[in-house]
């Protein structure tokens, strides 16, 4: 039996604000439990959901010092689905409306505090992982840690440490003087080859530059972040390091993703059955958000982070213009204020076409994967990109532009060969992603035999976390020698 340790800063049930939580949520349980134990460390914030929290029991408590001062570290349990996790209690850093807030200064102290705090309490759980699998700059000290104070002692002596790349954009960045304080790190660490990086210090590349592998959610983007486009300034040590590093896939987890069981959804369907039953689901829709009801209109859903990364300066320069055709598009997300208010202006002035839903709700999210005829992702950039996989899944076809998972896991339709499970264009551009979308339409008004034979193949699509899994369980076999 191997043991492996997951650390991250969110993790479904307990605490989502993105694609990373369904990764933390779903991966450990899919790993093969008769090999390893694999176990996950999660910060205990209080905006956790009630029921959530309730689950959580006390452990022990110490302190650690962190930023030339002593915190308290509290370490809760639960059980999930036979995985365990542990939860690192301090409401100094994790109490607020949500898990990240504007304070960068404050954000880099909370998980340089909850890196040490997560190491620290292994002794205390008695569970010594052979390998420490770490999620996103939150966790990048982890591997610094574990090499400059940890590894010193006996019981840390010899444990390895991956670094995933769920978003290479976010680095945990702030002036050399600052972070080497917070942090407590002595100087050999803040050189050009470590931390320090355009004279700042950068919590992510200590990771990137320490970790003993490397990973990040997508063959494609593993990569294009060694280019200088995607590599967020950071694409020379990914190439330095392009040995170590490999992209796996993210799977869904089909236990809560499934159009059959879905308990969130009006009416459920299955591969078989959807040509008469999804669509009770678009019914249902177009009556809760008031939009015309009509089973033939082509509805476009959209279930995202309202940010520049997903495209969304491409869809304003065009919403006006989409809104002439025959469509409803629904909107669910929140994010940067010019979108939500793009989004508001044109529902207020397209009334019977757009549906805009700014805030956050796990429902309705799965109620537009349900009813939506397509669904519209063109990011700048997607690690991997997990809302398309879910419409995939629920018979609805994505349009996407081809960069990262997104790339690796739509296949554009090909009219001539009768394949593909969605629509693709390839430049960052809002007249290719135009031309894409009526494309779709034209397909889907008037080949619509052609258009269900794709929900087949689309649904057909493997992408559950079976394939994957194996992927990571090779390499900690790998690592672990
Ligand atoms: P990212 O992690 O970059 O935001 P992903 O596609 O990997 O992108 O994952 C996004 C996840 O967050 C999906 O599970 C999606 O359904 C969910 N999501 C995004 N915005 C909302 C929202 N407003 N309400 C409910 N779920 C949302
Ligand atoms: C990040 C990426 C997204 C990816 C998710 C989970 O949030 O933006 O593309 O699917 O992490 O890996």
């Amino acid at each position: 039996m191997h043991n492996v340790l997951f650390v991250a800063s969110e993790g479904v049930p307990f605490i989502k604000t993105g694609g990373l939580a369904d990764v933390v949520g779903a991966l450990p349980k899919y790993i093969d439990k008769r090999y390893y134990d694999v176990r996950v460390v999660l910060p205990k914030y209080t905006c956790m959901k009630k029921e959530e929290a309730d689950k959580l029991k006390y452990l022990s408590n110490f302190y650690v010092n962190i930023n030339n001062h002593d915190e308290y570290v509290g370490i809760f349990e639960a059980v999930e689905e036979g995985v365990h996790y542990y939860f690192i209690d301090n409401e100094h850093y994790f109490s607020g409306y949500g898990p990240y807030g504007n304070d960068v200064v404050f954000e880099i102290e909370k998980f340089a505090f909850f890196c040490k705090a997560a190491l620290s309490i292994l002794p205390v759980i008695d569970f010594r992982p052979e390998i420490i699998h770490c999620h996103d700059w939150q966790t990048g000290l982890i591997p610094v840690y574990l090499k400059e104070r940890f590894q010193g002692g006996e019981f840390y002596r010899g444990i390895k440490s991956i670094m995933t790349i769920h978003n290479l954009k976010f680095q945990g960045v702030w002036d050399l003087k600052t972070v080497q304080r917070i942090t407590g790190l002595p100087d050999y660490y803040f050189t050009p080859d470590k931390l320090e990086h355009y004279k700042d210090g950068n919590l992510l590349k200590g990771g990137l530059v320490f970790a003993d592998a490397i990973t990040t959610v997508s063959k494609s983007y593993a990569e294009e972040i060694k280019t200088e486009f995607y590599g967020e300034n950071l694409y020379g040590i990914l190439r330095a390091r392009s040995n170590d590093l490999r992209g796996i896939v993210n799977g869904l987890d089909y236990d809560i993703f499934n159009p059959e069981t879905d308990k969130y959804i009006t009416d459920n369907y299955n591969a078989i059955n959807f040509r008469k039953e999804k669509i009770k689901n678009k019914r249902a829709l177009q009556k809760q958000l008031n939009l015309p009801v009509d089973d033939k209109v082509m509805m476009i859903g959209i279930v995202s982070r309202l940010t520049d990364q997903k495209g969304f300066d491409l869809i304003s320069y065009l919403l006006d213009e989409i809104c002439q055709d025959h469509l409803q598009i629904v909107v669910l997300g929140t994010g940067e204020d010019r979108y939500e208010n793009m989004f508001r202006h044109f529902a207020w002035k397209y009334p019977d076409k757009i549906s805009a839903n700014i805030y956050y709700s796990e429902e309705l999210s799965h109620r537009i994967y349900a009813s939506s005829d397509a669904f519209l992702v063109p990011s700048l950039f997607e690690p991997c990109g997990l809302s398309q996989l879910m419409a995939l899944r629920y018979g609805t076809l994505p349009i996407v532009r081809e960069t990262g998972g997104l790339k690796d896991t739509v296949e554009p339709y090909n009219r001539f060969e009768n394949t593909g499970t969605g629509f693709s264009f390839a430049n960052y551009n809002a007249h290719e992603m135009m031309a894409c979308i009526r494309y779709a339409e034209q397909i889907y008004y008037d080949k619509k035999r052609e258009w269900n034979k794709m929900i087949d193949r689309a649904m057909a699509a493997d992408f559950s976390w079976k394939e994957s899994a194996k992927h990571y369980q090779d390499m900690y076999d790998w690592l672990i020698g």
